[in-house]
Formats: structure tokens, sequence, C-alpha cells
């Protein structure tokens, strides 16, 4: 057997050949639009903190206090006295905000689904994933002891065929994100909820893209849709994302809380989420859901785009969302457009395989309500200096 230098040195170069190599890039600046790296600034559109909040003068006073009166690390796991106080009024309040009976913290939407998955699905079980579902949901699919199928993505008369032919299974969970996290479209949640009804199947909603964006006061999709959360089995919020903090959890009935209290291995198993980031979510939740302009702000920033866009002839997809994908096709002549936008000083993520499906390669646009409209006039001038061909 050669040695493990020796086998990962050429597997690297394989991934480098077939430029899929992955480089971090070391920020120097806060999470705003404007970021440094290397001592040069670039506008940037990659990033989830959607409302802004993640350099927010209050969040930052909110931890601040957080570190004195609670301290830094939460010490232990939340069943071994890691469950401080504050976790405790975090999860009251996300459960009171998202309009579920009860809410669990876990510490990253990642964990969130392997935990929850793992929980519910064993042998004999099956999951029902759109094909465009993130990564930590098929992993916790893959990981439990459960088997698993992908429906082609939003296609919902494939998904009840499915169900249909696939009874053979004691449990049978339906996965689906609200929005999709590459693409920036949206699935279609009740007629979802139609078919696990009438195949008495379970539905999953992750939401990490809808919170603090979607509905009146930012509640995520079950108050955009109006629905009743007796409608929904399984909810995952993350805390990374609109909220500009991190961690996530999970809501839904008192049930499902105390059985993932008792078996959701990621919950369990791991020191509970910082006190520090608890209280400063306490504080992002509570302008999420009073500062409606700042959600209005970033609506009319996605509608400015998409007006941009399409004026100057970009190949925009179906997306009304914060996520805005430029699709190419080609990993090559996506990194040659990111590259090209970095030399004008802004800065996109080309997302490649395997994030998404092969000859998908893109550019994935964010936007904030932290941006102004002339940024978004400057990256549509230079995203209409490249040369996009429809993959
Ligand atoms: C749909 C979706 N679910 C879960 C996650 C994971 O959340 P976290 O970054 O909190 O681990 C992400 C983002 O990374 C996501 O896009």
């Amino acid at each position: 057997m050669s040695n493990l230098k020796s086998v990962l040195s050429k597997e690297l170069a394989q991934r480098q050949q077939q430029q899929l190599y992955r480089q971090r890039q070391i920020r120097q600046s806060p999470p705003e639009p404007l970021v440094k790296i290397n001592g040069k600034n670039y506008l940037g559109f990659c990033s989830n903190d959607y409302l802004g909040l993640a350099h927010h003068p209050e969040v930052i006073q909110a931890a601040q206090t957080a570190a004195k009166t609670y301290g830094v690390g939460a010490s232990a796991s939340h069943l071994i006295l890691g469950h401080h106080q504050v976790h405790h009024e975090l999860e009251q309040k996300l459960a009171a905000f998202t309009g579920f009976p009860r809410a669990l913290l876990f510490c990253s939407g990642y964990m969130a689904n392997m935990g929850v998955i793992n929980a519910l699905i064993g042998t004999g079980d099956r999951v029902f994933h759109d094909a465009l579902n993130h990564a930590s949901l098929l992993d916790g699919a893959w990981l439990s002891q459960g088997s698993s199928t992908r429906y082609p993505h939003n296609d919902l008369p494939a998904l009840n065929t499915m169900l249909t032919t696939e009874q053979n299974y004691s449990r049978r969970l339906i996965i689906t994100e609200s929005v999709f996290s590459m693409d920036g479209d949206m699935a279609d949640i009740p007629a979802i909820i139609d078919i696990a009804t009438q195949h008495k199947a379970w539905t999953m909603i992750d939401d990490a893209h809808g919170l603090g964006v979607l509905g009146s006061h930012g509640g995520g999709i079950r108050q955009h849709l109006g629905l009743q959360p007796e409608q929904l089995d399984i909810y995952v919020g993350t805390l990374g994302k609109a909220l500009g903090t991190q961690g996530a959890f999970v809501a839904g009935s008192d049930e499902l809380i105390e059985w993932l209290i008792q078996r959701a291995r990621s919950y369990i198993y791991t020191t509970a989420l910082s006190p520090i980031l608890a209280a400063a979510t306490l504080t992002s939740l509570k302008i999420v859901q009073q500062d409606n302009d700042r959600r209005q702000h970033l609506q009319s920033l996605i509608a400015y785009f998409r007006q941009l866009a399409e004026a100057a002839g970009l190949p925009l997809e179906n997306s009304l969302t914060a996520i805005q994908p430029i699709i190419f096709g080609a990993v090559e002549t996506t990194l040659a457009a990111a590259d090209y936008l970095a030399s004008k000083g802004i800065l996109v993520s080309a997302i490649r395989p395997p994030t998404v499906p092969k000859n998908t390669s893109r550019l994935r646009i964010t936007l904030s309500a932290a941006h102004t409209k002339s940024q978004v006039e400057q990256l549509v001038e230079a995203l209409s200096e490249i040369h996009i061909k429809s993959p």
C-alpha cells in the first residue's frame, strides 16, 4: 500500500487538473459588502448575511455583554449542564417566531439536519429527497440506517409516483429546502404537504434561506405561505444566514423535540452552542422581527438586480429570492467569469460540482440588505462585460 501522503498528492493533483481544487481566501475585514483580501478591497456578493446583521452594532453589543455574563463557552453538552438560561430563552423565542410549539438548538444547520434525520430514520425506512437538497440533508440520510432516493428537482408528479410505488417502508420522510441554496427558486410546499398527507409520509422543510427573509415579519416559509404549524412535521432554521450569527434549530411538536433530546446524536454528543451566540441571536431576532425596512430594501434590490440584468441580456434563473445564480455550465468558463469580476474588484463565488450537478457550474450571486443600489449597478455592469453562452 502506498503511503498516505503519496496517495493524497496524486488525488489532489487530479482535482487541480479538473479545476475542482478548492482554496480558501483569507478575509481581513468584517462581514460587510466591502471585503478585504490580501490587502485588496472588493465588493462582495457571496454572503448569506441577507439582512446585514452579522456586523450590526446591537448584535455585537449583545455578544460582548453575554461574554461577561455567561462566559465564552457553554462548558458542557446540553444534557450535562451546558444548557444555559439564554439557550432556553432563545429556543422559546425561536418557537414563537416560527409559530411552532417547541424548538431545539443545534450548533449548526449541518448538525441539525444530521441529528434529526438520524433520530427518526432507521432500517426499513426511506427518505425522499428533492434532487437539489443540500449536502447536510443528503449526508443525514446516508448516515442513517435507512435508504434514500431523490426525485427530480421540484417534480412533484414524480414524487407522487415514487410514493405510490415505493410503499414497502415503515416510515417515509419527504425532505426539501424551502428556498434552494444554489438556485434561489422555491419548493411548492403546500403541494408537497398534500402529497405527504395522501401517502401518510412525513415532511421535513429546511428553511435555511427563507428564515428572516420570507414572511411578513421574517418568520420564514410557514408565515410566508400562511400554513398551520401542524401541517409541517419537521422545520429546520439556521442562524448563520439572515440572522447573522451561527447555529440552527429544529422546530415542531413537543413530541418531536422530546424525541430529539433523547436520540439526536449531533445534539447530545457535543458541547452546547456558545452562550454568546445564543445571546447575540436573541438580539438579531428582535431586529429581524421589528425591522421590516431591511426586508423591503432587500426585496427592492432583488427586483432592481433582475431588472438591470434582464436589460443587459444576462441569463437569469427562476429566482425571486436573494440567491441569483448565473449558470455557465462549464467549470472553466465559470472560473474565468469569477476571475474577471475579481479583476474588476467584485467577488462572486464560482460554484462547481459536486456542490451543484455536473455541467451546471455557476456564479452564485447573493444580495443583502447591506448592499446599495449603486453596488448592484456596479455588479451588473461588470457581469454584462462577460460573454455568457447558455450551457
Ligand atoms: C439548505 C441548507 N441547509 C443547511 C445548511 C447548513 O447550515 P450551517 O451553515 O448552519 O451548517 C446550509 C448552508 O450551509 C444550507 O444552505
